[in-house]
């Protein structure tokens, strides 16, 4: 671990930074010490509203009820855009890179404005109304800002899916969402290939008997199966709609959107998020967190299908009035070269990506980031998985040419926003640290039995006091959020994330302590996929765990026994793999498959997972105690044909 290097604040980036060291020690005591203040004084700063709130906070941990500027009344979409209106009318809002390099799309705040009115009309034309449930499975075009905004303006609640999920997993989350509407597209493009969105709504939508209406975006122009009085044309609904649309005035806690997230167990929850809270501490971590510039370049490569993609694509950049890169492609087409390419084309300042990207562009080899010239770059960031130190490295003084401060930012779905991570003009930097918490963040590392650890710790990451981007509940389970997060360690919020705290009270992220697995930055239950796993006609028994992957962080270890009398064969792999890709999608396809006689269990009948994932990481010298399982020779005949070596 490369913890003794520090690299110290760059005083050209200190010299014009909205956050110096000075300030951060001032904002964050007084952010501590005075929340309520602090953040009524930032949510005037960032926010218009349209009604005063009476009440700061209100909250009580234990049954996880938080609420932030109550009774304040505001609109996302008027603060993302109307607002910019004036002096900004003409400024780039969205900059989109097709997949192909020859296309791309300039949006200025006036026309992104226009467009989200006028959708804004058309949905509620076809009768979506405040508080309704909207499903977007979109890829990463304009059309999918427009969408989300439409619904933030006239109140209605979206839910995004990853437009690489399958018609399975679309239904679980249209179904479970309750949503009566869908905006898709006809196909999309990633890569060089042709994505069939379109037809995979039509087969989640024969199992959503509540889906009323399908709106979709055209994109590719190929056909599609049109189901008359179901679908309907995107454009067709734009060119009948009118263009002037007063924005829905919404309380500051009344839902903005709910977005899947996998956990531990069951299915993925619906988390959902409201919105004063949300577009403020996605807007404030935006611009100090970026460092962000009036007139400056910044793109974010997630897909607007994670929360990432919400905050950092969307919703924090617009209301700061920034223009936002929105890429459709992957960074290794048409070449490992794209994303620089990309850099050079806009003349981007500040590129924001997650360490699996990082890595897999490396494995090219630098000649790939040489041919670019990249001198407009002047801030990185990282997100979605913990980096380590090579890749930091790489990054910094390849990509960065040493020139750019790296922010390696930690947050998850649930906080809405960036939690604890540097500041480029104040923090000194150490490769592999997210470093300190933001602003109001509290951070607490506890031991297993819940005691407050202090000094130089390791052990589980909470946050002892409520920050405004917190998720408020998961959409149709609140005690199941109460059960997730505020349970194990009475009056705080727990992560599922290990932590260490260094001497110099610097956060190291160690990964998640739950089953829980982190697979190219995308979160994904190891439960989830053993169910999809136990679906298949062959399989009796599964389990799932993560192991050390050089690409994707962690990769996907599956140990499958069969049904009695099947005979395992490598086409029966190749069949489970694309029966969880159908099932979950692409995402979640294991890497390895084990076919195991038996799992090895306690006499309880509980899977010892430690030891599976001692096997999938090749660590047999670090097995444990295995003499409280019910057959140990069951651990023989894994470690005899395991696949990683
Ligand atoms: C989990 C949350 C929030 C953005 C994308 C992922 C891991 C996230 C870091 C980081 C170490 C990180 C954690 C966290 N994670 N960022 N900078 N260093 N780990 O969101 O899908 O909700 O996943 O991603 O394990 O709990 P998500």
């Amino acid at each position: 671990m490369s913890e003794q290097y520090i690299y110290p604040v760059k005083p050209e980036i200190a010299r014009h930074a909205h956050i110096t060291e000075a300030l951060y020690q001032a904002d964050y005591q007084r952010s501590i010490n005075d929340p309520e203040g602090f953040w009524a004084e930032q949510a005037q700063r960032f926010l218009h509203w349209r009604a005063p709130w009476h009440t700061v906070l209100d909250y009580d941990y234990p049954s996880a009820y938080i609420k932030w500027f109550q009774g304040g009344r505001l609109n996302v979409s008027e603060n993302c855009l109307d607002r910019h209106l004036a002096d900004k009318g003409d400024q780039l809002a969205i900059i989109w890179e097709g997949d192909d390099p020859n296309q791309q799309r300039r949006v200025t705040y006036k026309q992104l404005h226009a467009e989200v009115c006028r959708f804004a009309n058309a949905l509620k034309a076809q009768g979506v109304g405040k508080g309704d449930h909207v499903c977007i499975y979109l890829p990463m075009i304009p059309e999918a800002a427009v969408a989300m905004l439409a619904c933030t303006r006239i109140g209605a609640v979206h839910s995004v899916v990853f437009a690489g999920f399958s018609a399975e997993a679309l239904k679980d989350r249209i179904l479970d969402a309750n949503c009566h509407y869908l905006i898709c597209s006809d196909e999309g493009f990633r890569g060089g290939k042709t994505i069939p969105i379109k037809a995979t709504v039509d087969k989640a939508a024969e199992q959503c008997p509540g889906l009323s209406k399908i709106i979709v975006v055209q994109r590719s122009g190929n056909p599609v199966n049109w189901q008359p009085g179901r679908d309907m044309w995107y454009h067709e609904l734009l060119a009948i709609a009118d263009t002037e649309s007063e924005p829905e005035a919404m309380d500051a806690e009344d839902p903005l959107f709910i977005l899947y997230t996998s956990g531990s167990t069951g299915k993925p929850k619906g988390v959902q998020h409201t919105t004063g809270g949300y577009l403020l501490y996605a807007a404030m971590t935006h611009k100090y967190i970026f460092d962000y510039q009036p007139g400056e370049i910044y793109w974010c490569t997630a897909d607007v299908g994670w929360i990432t993609g919400h905050s950092y694509v969307l919703y924090g950049p617009l209301c700061n009035g920034a223009t936002t890169l929105m890429f459709e492609g992957v960074p290794t087409y048409p070449a490992a070269d794209r994303c620089w390419q990309i850099v050079d084309k806009y003349q981007v300042n500040i590129f924001y990506t997650a360490p699996t990207a990082i890595r897999a562009l490396m494995a090219q080899g630098d000649d790939f980031v040489a041919s670019s010239d990249r001198s407009s770059l002047r801030i990185l960031g990282s997100v979605g998985e913990p980096i380590n130190s090579e890749a930091w490295e790489w990054y910094y003084h390849v990509v960065g040419q040493t020139r750019c401060p790296i922010v390696d930012t930690w947050w998850q779905t649930e906080t809405g926003g960036i939690l604890i991570t540097p500041l480029p003009g104040a923090t000194e930097l150490k490769p592999g640290s997210a470093t300190r918490p933001f602003f109001g963040a509290k951070p607490e590392i506890l031991d297993a039995q819940g005691q407050v650890l202090t000094g130089v710790a390791e052990g589980v990451l909470t946050l002892s006091f409520p920050w405004p981007g917190q998720a408020r509940t998961v959409y149709g389970d609140h005690q199941r959020f109460i059960d997730t997060y505020f349970k194990a360690y009475p009056g705080y919020y727990f992560t599922g994330d290990g932590a260490r705290r260094d001497e110099d009270g610097y956060f190291w992220i160690t990964g998640r302590v739950d089953d829980v697995i982190n697979v190219s930055g995308h979160r994904l239950g190891t439960a989830e996929i053993e169910s999809a796993l136990d679906l298949h006609e062959h399989v009796a028994e599964s389990a799932v765990v993560g192991y050390p992957h050089d690409i994707k962080g962690q990769g996907i270890y599956a140990y499958v026994t069969l049904i009695v009398g099947t005979v395992p064969s490598e086409e029966l792999k190749r069949e489970l793999i694309a029966h969880v890709r159908a099932e979950i999608g692409a995402i979640a396809a294991p890497d390895r498959i084990q076919f195991a006689q038996a799992l090895p269990k306690t006499r309880s009948g509980k899977i010892m997972r430690r030891i599976l994932r001692k096997v999938a990481a090749n660590e047999l010298d670090t097995l444990g105690d295995t003499t409280t399982l019910a057959d140990p020779a069951v651990v023989d005949d894994i470690i005899a044909n395991r696949l990683n070596r």
